[in-house]
């Protein structure tokens, strides 16, 4: 892809930092021993060093479940961090592309949230996030892009499913929270149409516009792999009452209405058509991947 902007990428080992890795191979990529955002002055050293004219901060602590037990550690990485890189960001004159999650957004509204939506997450995950998207706020050029369920090369909902299809013939699988699954190739690639049309501020960016369930996900998905496991549909309330470990609270209503990037050009494809193209990109229609 053709981006002729010096682009410095944080957390390159995570799902979209790989993305970016492939879509821009001059990209400056650090990943977490590279450079731990939580340390300024590791930031500003980076920063210095290379001078980049766009900072994509696809470093964050995800485990949404995890962050209600580390909560400081949930907080110092996707909210103070991003003070740090704001600030290197206003430094060297570059734009701060941070990303965010439906996540900031309680889940009670019944039509697709927009970027004036009020917020109100109910996890600490989203908590931390919101304070993530507020720090960026203060950088002088920020871009910050809301997204949903992505999926990329790493840990995500579809290889999870992946890999209990493989033991188990009936998985059981939320059928009352609804969103839009998100493929990480396909949401660098919006980010760069973004940074492309010049646009900044706060952005909504998910797959498609049709929206999918937990369940609707892992039934498109095991069914493209061609594994024989049948999804059994449950509500939240039955899924939790199987879970012994705490499980952070999460939207009912994930859907990001993604309108105001359409209008400058920048939609990303169908969830349908991206888990296709994701399962055989990253040839997960084998029985066994070579990282599993
Ligand atoms: N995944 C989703 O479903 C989803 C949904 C909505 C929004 N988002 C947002 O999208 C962005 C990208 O998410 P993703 O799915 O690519 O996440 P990911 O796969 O979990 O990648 C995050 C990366 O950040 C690294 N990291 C953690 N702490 C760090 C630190 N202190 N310094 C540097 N790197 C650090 C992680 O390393 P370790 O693995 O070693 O911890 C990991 O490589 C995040 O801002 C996330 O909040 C994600």
């Amino acid at each position: 892809m053709g981006f002729d902007k010096a682009l410095l990428v944080t957390g390159a080992g995570g799902q979209l930092g790989l993305a970016f890795a492939d879509l821009v191979p001059d990209a400056i990529l650090l990943d977490r021993d590279a450079l731990d955002i939580t340390s300024r002055d590791a930031v500003m050293d980076a920063v210095r060093t290379h001078r980049p004219d766009v900072i994509v901060n696809s470093a964050a602590f995800t485990k949404v479940d995890q962050a209600e037990a580390e909560r400081d550690k949930a907080m110092l990485v996707n909210a103070e961090a991003v003070r740090h890189l704001a600030g290197g960001a206003d430094e060297v004159g570059a734009i701060l592309v941070q990303p965010s999650t439906d996540y900031v957004f309680d889940g009670d509204k019944e039509t697709p949230y927009s970027e004036d939506d009020p917020t109100g997450p109910g996890s600490v995950y989203g908590v931390s996030k919101l304070a993530g998207e507020r720090h960026a706020a203060n950088a002088k050029r920020h871009l910050i892009v809301r997204t949903s369920w992505v999926f990329g090369e790493g840990r995500n909902f579809i290889r999870t499913i992946l890999k209990a299809a493989d033991d188990l013939d009936e998985l059981s699988v939320v059928d009352d929270q609804k969103g839009l699954p998100t493929y990480a190739v396909d949401l660098a690639t919006g980010i760069i149409g973004l940074l492309d049309v010049g646009a900044d501020g706060l952005f909504h960016l998910a797959g498609g516009e049709e929206p999918a369930t937990w369940a609707d996900l892992a039934e498109h998905a095991i069914s493209v792999s061609g594994k024989a496991s049948k999804v059994k549909r449950v509500t939240t309330e039955e899924f939790l009452s199987t879970r012994a470990s705490p499980v952070a609270p999460r939207p009912k209503n994930s859907v990001l209405d993604c309108s105001k990037a359409r209008a400058l050009g920048v939609s990303l494809p169908d969830w349908r058509e991206a888990v296709s193209r994701y399962l055989t990109e990253a040839r997960l229609t084998q029985t066994s991947s070579p990282d599993e």
